[in-house]
């Protein structure tokens, strides 16, 4: 095996982790040894259906989490498991040295995040959290742009992200139950929304947020957000706002407001199918002439050469070569531990705030 490759192993048969092991095939510098589940059943059969459609050379093996972790042909764990019981076994991966690729939301509070990565600072091994648009080539596009002051200075942030989940969702799916995806739509869908705004705002965090739950879901005690709206606010009177639900119909949009201009995309999280990635940059103007009122649109269409999914250039394929890179060099990134901090400390000042009825809390990283 080359020194470049790095050796994978998957913690329990999430259905996101199928999306993950095609990334991995693709992504040139990756191998999957092994997917670990709390049934050996379970996992063979999962194995066996990734195996015919994507396969790999070597037939990746089930196991146990354990017996995953104790092996010495890994290198990375890929943790896909629910976030209410992730925490202690991001901490024994770190343990046995493996570099962790983490869902999101990587933690149910700040507290435990800082365990996580903290446990993975004292074993030198490299912590990313699972947000592909992360890895997406129209990001950088998108920062240039806004770098050469095409909206002017940045005022106002608005993101949408949410699905009409069915009732077979509500009463079965980890994410509307509290045990083990506390955080509900906030921490499935809502980190995005806040690492967008985190993104477009040079990963500065807010002086202080707030939220409101809007619905929650289970018996007293035991609920799950199932729509939150947020806002972040900023010095000089910047704002963020969000708005994440799974009551509402399937929306993935984001705006970016300035002083001079907009920009706008209708799929930040997943890009629509297709081989581009667009983005809209928008300077409308209204001319009053007379008689006429003419509101006039300006707009220019920018495209980024990039498959949607399951591709070799795609962003999760990306997200997993940029992983394996790390986790075979000699450096780690800091950069990522520390994004997905800020991510949880905004998101827990919105959740905070929407159980004080809406009052700002403050966000500091301290
Ligand atoms: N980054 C992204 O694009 C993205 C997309 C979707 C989801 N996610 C995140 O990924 C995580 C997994 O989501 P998913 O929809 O893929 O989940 P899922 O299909 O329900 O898979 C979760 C896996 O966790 C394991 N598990 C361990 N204890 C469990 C328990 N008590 N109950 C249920 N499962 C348990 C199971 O594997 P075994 O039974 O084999 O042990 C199960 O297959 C979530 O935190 C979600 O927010 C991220």
């Amino acid at each position: 095996m080359s020194a470049d490759i790095c050796r994978w192993g998957i913690l329990g048969t999430a259905n996101i982790a199928r999306k993950n092991w095609k990334a991995m095939r693709q992504a040139g510098n990756a191998v999957l040894v092994a997917v670990g589940s709390r049934s050996a059943g379970r996992a063979n059969e999962y194995i066996r259906e990734c195996q015919s459609e994507v396969p790999f050379a070597t037939l990746p093996q089930g196991c146990t989490y354990e017996e995953l972790l104790q092996r010495e042909d890994i290198d990375a764990v890929y943790i896909p498991l629910p976030t209410g019981i992730r925490k202690d076994w991001v901490i024994r991966a770190a343990h046995a040295g493996k570099h962790v690729l983490c869902e999101k939301p990587c933690g149910t509070t700040t507290a435990e995040l800082r365990e996580i990565i903290a446990a993975c600072a004292a074993k030198r091994v490299q912590f990313m959290d699972g947000v592909m648009f992360m890895h997406g080539h129209r990001l950088p596009l998108m920062r240039a742009e806004l770098d050469r002051g095409a909206v002017g200075t940045i005022r106002r942030i608005s993101s949408q992200f949410s699905f009409a989940a069915s009732d077979e969702f509500l009463n079965s799916n980890i994410r509307a139950n509290n045990q083990l995806e506390p955080l509900g739509c906030l921490g499935d869908l809502g980190w995005y929304n806040i690492r967008f705004s985190l993104w477009a705002m040079q990963y500065q965090l807010p002086q202080a947020a707030t939220g409101r739950l809007l619905t929650e879901h289970g018996p007293a005690g035991q609920t799950v957000p199932l729509e939150f709206s947020g806002e972040l606010l900023y010095p000089g009177g910047v704002t963020a706002s969000f708005y994440c639900s799974f009551l509402t119909e399937l929306q993935q949009w984001a705006h970016i407001t300035g002083t001079a201009g907009s920009l706008y995309l209708d799929d930040f999280v997943l890009p629509y199918y297709g081989c581009e990635a667009q983005f809209v940059l928008d300077q409308p103007a209204f001319r009053v002439q007379g008689t006429s009122y003419h509101m006039e649109r300006h707009q220019r269409s920018h495209v980024s050469s990039e498959y949607s999914d399951g591709h070799a250039d795609s962003q999760e394929t990306n997200m997993i070569r940029r992983f394996s890179e790390l986790a075979r060099g000699t450096t780690h990134d800091p950069f990522w531990p520390e994004v997905a901090l800020k991510t949880q400390l905004v998101l827990d000042a919105c959740l905070q705030s929407a159980r004080q009825d809406g009052r700002p809390m403050p966000v500091s990283q301290s």
